[in-house]
């Protein structure tokens, strides 16, 4: 037994060695590759040592100061590898047209998310069916969110968040703090919930529901932009909890169903959907509402969760930007401050820009991925994007650029009263409506072309709500350890203000 231990060691020494030498070997190959047979008629490749791991840290790490400093040295194209894949950026108001408003048979979304997504939201809708049928699924969204529906939203939205400052626990007394993430993300699936889900499903989230929600959204984790099919504990719990939450909207739908009753909430997006048909004459199958409804709420509520704690942030960290949105809501509705109704929104410019402004910096969406389909030649430069590599937009450069925002890292409302944005008389329909055709502008938080979101009427009506309720009652303040906001945490796929995001608030009038 003594004796084999040497011999044991002798061998893991060896084959450490060999592992050594062909991490060496293939280091070197990587870099005799990238400095003497590069393609003239491709992107440049980003700098790396490492294949396979390519630039994969430093991008991950912060994508914008990835893109920034690499746009330095390469300019507005250039290709890095991202675990293994050739990832091409093209950045800029030019690489946004020619990216999101790409041709259908060039540009392809569902096969760069189709794999992560389709456990999450479920089979038949979205990326895992047709371009055309997402079209049609969208246009019946769309036809859910009309203006009645719209305006029968904000009281109730009003009335969720007033409930959640009465009932929480969260806000008891004259004075104290909070962790905004955790109750940012609660106000928000309430509110969604409340509106967009229906009431039955309200009614679980304070129950059953939540945990579903928090055991389907690990399907998001990074690690399934790989592994979506590892059976691996987080991905068997995404399973079950899909399972579950499908059960709970098929139950809802064939109880609708069988009580006969007809429309009496005409307003939420479960009854609409039950009324839709396709083009070829389909009733949209049970399921297919079941998984449009489970979209819905897995992709508003990271982006809208995220974003109103980041508005609650900067308004904690600029107190007198508070002051002037409470001053706006007295001037604008009178100091009796009344229930807020569809009309007032618009009265609420500031509201409106402190939206506006907080999306621009920080916007939870940094990366859009199409793959490549034919090969693309990029006009004006000598370069053909080949079908091995997948494009990548980022909308939030040019919103963080200078030459189109004056001190661009700076977070002031107040520019977009200045602001002219050029309005685009183009538009487009690709099935779901006509939508501004947008690329060339260099403000796109909710994207372009065919894939534009289109919850952003939503998330303005939502999130103005959820602010003017919570300036109504609450003054905000940064804890004292901390200056300005929290850096960015960019370690899940969506980004998010690294925590503790914690504010200390001040009941008004106390
Ligand atoms: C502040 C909130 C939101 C932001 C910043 C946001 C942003 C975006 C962006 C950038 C895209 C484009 C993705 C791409 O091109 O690859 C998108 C797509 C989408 N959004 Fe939103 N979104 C928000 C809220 C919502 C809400 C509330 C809903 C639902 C009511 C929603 C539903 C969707 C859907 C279904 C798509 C997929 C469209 C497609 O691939 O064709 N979003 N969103």
């Amino acid at each position: 037994m003594e004796l084999l231990v040497p011999l044991v060691i002798g061998q893991i020494l060896r084959i450490s060695g060999y592992v050594a030498a062909i991490a060496l070997v293939s280091v070197v190959m990587n870099l005799i590759h990238q400095l003497f047979f590069y393609k003239r008629n491709e992107p440049p490749v980003v700098f790396h040592l490492f294949p396979f791991i390519g630039s994969t840290i430093s991008y991950g790490m912060d994508p914008y100061k990835f893109f920034f400093s690499s746009r330095e040295k390469y300019g507005d194209i250039f290709t890095f590898i991202l675990l293994g894949k050739k990832i091409t950026v093209f950045l800029g108001t030019e690489g946004n047209e020619f990216i999101l408003n790409g041709k259908l048979k060039d540009v392809n979304a569902e096969e760069v998310y189709g794999k992560l997504t389709t456990p999450v939201f479920g089979s038949d809708v979205v990326y895992d069916c047709s371009n055309s049928k997402l079209m049609e699924q969208k246009k019946f969204i769309k036809f859910g969110l009309s203006q009645e529906a719209l305006e029968c939203y904000v009281p109730l939205i009003e009335e969720e968040v007033n409930q959640y400052i009465k009932t929480s626990g969260k806000f008891k007394g004259p004075t104290g703090t909070i962790d905004l993430a955790s109750v940012m993300a609660e106000i928000t699936i309430f509110t969604a919930g409340r509106t967009l889900q229906g009431s039955e499903v309200r009614a679980k989230l304070t129950s059953e529901f939540a945990d579903l929600y928090h055991d389907l959204d690990l399907g998001f984790s990074p690690i399934n932009f790989m592994l979506p099919w590892a059976p691996l504990p987080h991905n068997r719990k995404r399973d079950t909890a899909h399972a579950r939450m499908r059960e709970i909207y098929l139950e809802i739908i064939r109880e609708r169903r069988n009580s006969g009753e007809q429309d009496t909430q005409a307003k939420d997006m479960i009854w609409n959907l039950m009324r839709c048909v396709y083009r070829d004459g389909h009733k949209i199958p049970d399921k297919e509402i079941a998984h449009m409804m489970i979209t819905l709420l897995m992709a508003g509520q990271h982006s809208s969760s995220a974003i109103s704690c980041w508005i609650m942030l900067r308004l904690a960290s600029q107190p007198e930007m508070t002051e002037k949105l409470y001053a706006e809501q007295i001037n604008a509705l009178g100091a009796d401050l009344p229930q807020l109704e569809f009309a007032h929104l618009e009265k609420l410019p500031l509201h409106a820009h402190v939206i506006k402004e907080t999306l621009r910096i920080h916007s939870s969406i940094h990366t859009l991925m199409r793959k490549v389909k034919n090969p693309l030649p990029v006009p004006g430069t000598p370069y053909v994007i080949p079908t091995t590599h997948t494009l990548l937009s980022s909308p939030g450069v040019t919103a963080r650029d200078e030459r189109f925002f004056k001190n661009a890292m700076t977070w002031d409302p107040h520019r977009w009263e200045l602001r002219v944005e050029e309005e685009e008389g183009d538009t487009v329909d690709y099935g779901y409506g006509a939508v501004s055709k947008g690329t060339r502008s260099p403000y796109l938080p909710f994207g372009a072309g065919r894939h534009r979101c289109i919850g952003e009427k939503f998330a303005y009506l939502n999130l103005t709500v959820i602010v003017a309720t919570l300036v109504r009652e609450f003054r905000f303040f940064n804890p004292e350890e901390r200056n300005g906001v929290p850096e960015t945490d960019y370690s899940s796929l969506f980004s998010r203000p690294m925590q503790p995001a914690t504010v200390r608030w001040e009941r008004r009038g106390e």
